[in-house]
């Protein structure tokens, strides 16, 4: 559903649990400091691991239940951060944490000698319930919300893994999660594209999901180096993910989501999901170029939220390994 931000008031229910555990929406607000850390509206869809398909309307429940949207044309615009809690409210997530209210720089040089230290494995058995499961990752995944989410909608089926490389974040994360008490996701303070071969090499389950999403762009050319998505991850990912694994991309920016989409093009045994001849075609329409249309996790990063809230397009790729 796409709401008109200037004409939306929200209707918080008090009977809902979500919200009997914030003292007030902008309370909680003025706790979530980084514009990359703020997202929006109820969710579209659905999961992409197979080719069944999902109506965009019909898992908006989440938020939904907890949250009415009414048009009302005197109240002021929402911003990005409170669409973001919105996305989240089933979350329930406790801002009252220590670490709840957390100042972190917007970008980090991943080249520098600090953020070139490999990260420790972990003990799979004591992160995960069932270290079997398939598992997804996720390269750069902010606050992790965005991953909580999934690991709360898909117990016992999946494992869900986040890679950060601001360390902040991920204690945030760690104590969320604790907080909620799920047993399918982890966070790793690690930078991506020298930790992610062997993190996902030692995991004893099959990789099935990796996603990119909305990765800092670093502009300048000579920046480019910065970027996550270095050859040797893509190779890395390519070699460890599954027969039937998926890659999800996603940017807000066209040429950064250019040089992703460029890099996975090249692989013959990747085939884009329009490529695909999925018996029920919903849910991984893509326009003219070739970008998929909607998000098809069923929930928005919260990059994603902060940008479609100023406006902007969201160029996505979903990719499949063949068999
Ligand atoms: C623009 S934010 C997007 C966050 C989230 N994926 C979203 O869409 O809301 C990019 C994230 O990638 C993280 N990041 C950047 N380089 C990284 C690296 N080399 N390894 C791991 N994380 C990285 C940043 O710290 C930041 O949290």
């Amino acid at each position: 559903m796409k709401m008109c931000r200037s004409r939306i008031m929200i209707k918080l229910h008090s009977s809902s649990p979500a919200l009997q555990r914030r003292d007030s929406l902008s309370a909680l607000m003025l706790r979530i400091s980084s514009p990359f850390l703020s997202l929006s509206p109820p969710p579209s869809s659905l999961l992409p691991f197979s080719s069944n398909c999902h109506a965009p309307s019909s898992s908006s429940s989440s938020s939904s239940a907890h949250v009415s949207v009414v048009e009302h044309h005197q109240q002021p615009h929402l911003r990005s951060s409170d669409l973001v809690a919105l996305e989240y409210a089933d979350l329930n997530l406790s801002y009252h944490l220590d670490q709840g209210h957390v100042r972190i720089r917007q970008h980090v040089n991943p080249l520098s000698s600090s953020f070139r230290v490999p990260a420790q494995v972990p003990d799979w058995n004591q992160v995960f319930a069932d270290p079997t499961l398939p598992l997804m990752v996720d390269i750069g995944c902010g606050s992790g919300r965005f991953l909580m989410w999934l690991a709360k909608r898909n117990p016992k089926v999946r494992n869900y893994l986040g890679l950060e490389i601001r360390q902040k974040l991920v204690k945030r994360a760690e104590l969320w999660v604790k907080d909620m008490v799920l047993d399918n996701v982890h966070f790793l303070y690690a930078n991506a594209t020298i930790s992610f071969k062997h993190l996902v090499e030692s995991y004893p389950g099959p990789l099935q999901l990796v996603s990119v999403l909305c990765p800092d762009p670093h502009f300048k050319k000579r920046h480019h180096k910065r970027r996550v998505l270095q050859k040797p991850l893509v190779g890395a990912i390519m070699d460890n993910l599954m027969p039937g694994g998926q890659v999800f991309l996603q940017s807000d920016v066209l040429e950064v989501a250019i040089d992703m989409r460029d890099q996975f093009d090249e692989f013959e045994a990747l085939k884009h999901i329009d490529a695909l001849n999925l018996s029920v075609p919903c849910g991984f329409e893509c326009d003219n170029e070739g970008w998929l249309l909607s998000n098809p996790m069923g929930i928005r990063t919260e990059r994603e939220i902060h940008a479609e809230s100023e406006g902007a397009k969201i160029y996505r790729r979903l990719y499949q390994k063949q068999l």
